[in-house]
């Protein structure tokens, strides 16, 4: 009888809106998983440690300013930095946890508007640098209205923190969540951060317990 190839360890991304509760909700999973026995991978993007995370970030808190497609490829070069480490950790059986992936990179760039309020960068230009990445197993979007944003005491001081631009986003979101089908979860994240928690370990517990089968795969190939 031939020998089955062993499973890997699944790849979860957690994408959202500013103020969904995203980041705690990313250490929580990460730190339920390692309780149960499951030392993951936690990582994060913009991945502000490394060079071009450091440019990203001087951006983002307007401290420096670049050209809209100049930032748009350096997020994509910042995950870049990381998709072998990632690929590496699936097959070697260790689950990889994400902070936002290339969805954020699409939407957030893709929702960039001029004066009149057309789209600076079309959307199959901002995919095109995040082709063949390593893609994930399951991506949870969290979801939350602008006037849950504004109760949990509304939006920060980094450049995509307004209204209008989270619009613009949480459509653009909407939009690939349809594309990617099964693959994307909707999470009500307006609600008590411990039923969200509970939504989100439902789906994840089996994955990490049985594992995935075949070969790690890549996005939009
Ligand atoms: P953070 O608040 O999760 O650290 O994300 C920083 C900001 O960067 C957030 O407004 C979303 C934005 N962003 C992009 O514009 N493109 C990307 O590729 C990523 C990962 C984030």
């Amino acid at each position: 009888m031939a020998s089955q190839s062993p499973r890997r360890a699944p790849f979860i991304v957690i994408e959202g809106l500013d103020r969904s509760g995203k980041t705690t909700q990313t250490s929580r999973l990460y730190a339920r998983l390692k309780e149960t026995g499951t030392q993951a991978n936690l990582i994060k993007f913009p991945d502000r440690t490394t060079t071009i995370g450091q440019m990203i970030d001087s951006y983002l808190r307007s401290a420096s300013e670049l050209d809209d497609r100049a930032v748009h490829l350096l997020f994509s070069a910042n995950r870049w930095e990381l998709a072998s480490m990632i690929e590496k950790s699936l097959i070697a059986g260790t689950p990889v946890v994400c902070d936002r992936y290339a969805f954020s990179g699409i939407t957030f760039s893709g929702s960039k508007v001029n004066s009149e309020g057309e789209p600076l960068l079309p959307f199959e230009w901002c995919r095109s640098p995040d082709i063949g990445l390593p893609a994930p197993d399951i991506v949870f979007f969290f979801d939350i209205t602008p006037e849950k944003a504004k109760e949990r005491g509304g939006y920060g001081e980094e450049r995509y923190e307004k209204e209008e631009m989270q619009l613009r986003v949480r459509d653009s979101f909407h939009r690939i969540g349809r594309e990617m089908g099964t693959t994307w979860v909707t999470i009500d994240a307006g609600r008590e951060r411990d039923q969200v928690e509970q939504d989100v370990w439902k789906l994840v517990e089996p994955l990490v317990k049985e594992g995935v089968d075949g070969p790690v795969t890549k996005l939009w190939t």
